[in-house]
């Protein structure tokens, strides 16, 4: 690969930026390309077959308009429901956020059961169970629809989503031990979560250790394009990174919220029209 890799992300939204800003912090020296689909946000309550389309068509544009030679689908439904059917859209290694996110919670859990919240799609695709299975982990998955729209609106530290935050966790938790599950570690199976994740923290039983996939997607990331997880690189060091941002609809929010999802601003963003 090129010694300054362009490498695409992709999300319906924008919070697959948590994403990309972990990507960043462990390979700076990176040209990156995203893009948001948010004229066709949520995924998460789509078909399989109108997901693995939409992502698709994100996927080639990436590689096909914007010379990505590397994607990471920073949507969990997207990598839930369709990730063969974007490594079948595209001539270029394409990682998931399932994969990492599951390994990483088999790092994390001593008891070897695991809480998943996400999308109702993610969801009833059951790719985290799958994963955790794969591990010799028991996942126990709830879908936590309103999380994403309070997200979007920006309601990040509000006392509603602090309530449905609780609610969530609440139903989660008496759920899992009725199901005779101890489990010990909560992977944020949805790119929006890791926005609301101290709210998330204080709601979580004590002794619950919080997952967010960003992180391990970013070692997996690393590990396949330099054949080395790489470092976290410090804030002080020079970085060579270069940043480009499409979005489907919506750029003037997608510029002013973008920058909470990606910790920096996310300089102009082009919209692009993927169709319909
Ligand atoms: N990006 C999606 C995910 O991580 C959440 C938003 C949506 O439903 O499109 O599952």
């Amino acid at each position: 690969m090129h010694p300054t890799p362009t490498i695409g992300v992709f999300d319906s939204g924008f919070g697959g930026l948590t994403v990309l800003a972990a990507l960043m912090r462990r390979m700076p020296n990176a040209r990156y390309a995203f893009i948001g689909d948010t004229a066709r946000l949520p995924y998460g309550s789509k078909s399989r077959r109108t997901v693995a389309r939409y992502a698709s068509e994100s996927a080639q544009f990436l590689v096909r308009e914007q010379g990505a030679e590397f994607l990471v689908i920073a949507c969990n439904t997207a990598s839930a429901l369709a990730l063969d059917a974007i490594q079948d859209a595209v001539p270029v290694p394409v990682l998931g956020v399932i994969e990492p996110g599951a390994a990483a919670a088999q790092a994390a859990s001593q008891t070897g059961d695991v809480l998943v919240i996400a999308t109702d799609a993610t969801v009833h695709s059951h790719a985290y169970k799958a994963a955790c299975a794969a591990r010799n982990l028991r996942a126990y998955e709830k879908a936590c629809p309103l999380l994403v729209p309070l997200v979007e609106e920006g309601w990040i530290n509000h006392h509603v989503t602090d309530a449905v935050v609780r609610i969530y966790l609440g139903e989660l938790t008496s759920d899992a031990a009725a199901a005779g599950m101890s489990a010990d570690t909560l992977v944020l199976g949805c790119t929006h979560y890791p926005l609301l994740r101290s709210l998330i923290e204080r709601a979580a039983p004590r002794g619950i250790t919080v997952i967010d996939s960003a992180e391990s997607t970013a070692e997996a990331a690393a590990h396949l394009i330099n054949g080395q997880p790489g470092q976290v690189s410090p804030e002080s060091s020079p970085q060579h990174t270069e940043i480009h941002c499409f979005a489907t609809d919506s750029v003037d929010k997608f510029e002013r919220l973008g920058s909470r999802f990606l910790g920096r601003p996310t300089g102009n963003v082009q919209l692009v029209d993927l169709g319909g």
